[in-house]
């Protein structure tokens, strides 16, 4: 981390779309993921976004969307992290991994129980992230890419990992 610069994270606010908008097309050097997250957001689908300032500016963003346990008889709720990014100015500066902890804080804080992402486990597993707590869960995703960390000492009972309809339609 930066001794210069202080990295702060707080919840996405009501006018931070532009910057966040921003941050997405230059980390994935395309429009897919900002028109992901505002599909997410129109469908009232994310639990927590979080933007990481360096300074006024938008430096990073985490999108946690709602995700579904579907079982025989019944549904559980689940958090997706997705996507995490970083403006490529400010890459490798510990943004994602503020971004992430604090995003883990706030969920565990909630009460929510289980996380999932998909991404690479040399980055994703020093935050906890396994594929083998995800491997009970069913996913077009599954792999070892797929990964899950439980928050709680009550993950949801095995099944099917269903994502909102905004991860269909890009
Ligand atoms: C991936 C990303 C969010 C990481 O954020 P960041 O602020 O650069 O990362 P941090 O500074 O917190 O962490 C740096 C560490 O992560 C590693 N790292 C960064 N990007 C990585 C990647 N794509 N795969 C594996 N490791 C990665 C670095 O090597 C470094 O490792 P070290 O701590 O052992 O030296 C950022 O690089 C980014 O926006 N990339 C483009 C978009 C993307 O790929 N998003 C993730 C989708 S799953």
């Amino acid at each position: 981390m930066s001794a210069a610069a202080p990295i702060v994270v707080r919840p996405e606010r009501s006018g931070d779309e532009m910057d966040v908008r921003r941050v997405l097309d230059a980390a994935f050097a395309g429009p897919e993921e900002g028109e992901l997250v505002e599909r997410l957001r129109v469908h009232g689908d994310l639990v927590l976004s979080l933007v990481a300032l360096d300074g006024e500016k938008v430096a990073g963003y985490v999108a946690w969307p709602r995700l579904w346990i579907e079982t025989p008889r019944d549904e559980y709720k689940a958090v997706a992290l997705a996507p995490l990014a970083v403006a490529p100015s400010r890459q490798r500066d510990g943004i994602g991994s503020a971004l992430v902890r604090e995003g883990l804080a706030q969920l565990r804080a909630f009460g929510e129980s289980i996380v999932f992402v998909l991404g690479d486990p040399a980055y994703y597993r020093r935050f906890g992230f396994s594929a083998e707590a995800a491997s009970g869960y069913g996913s077009t995703y599954s792999g070892a890419h797929f990964m899950a960390l439980t928050l709680n000492a009550s993950p949801p009972p095995h099944g099917r990992v269903r994502y909102p309809a905004a991860f269909d339609a890009g």
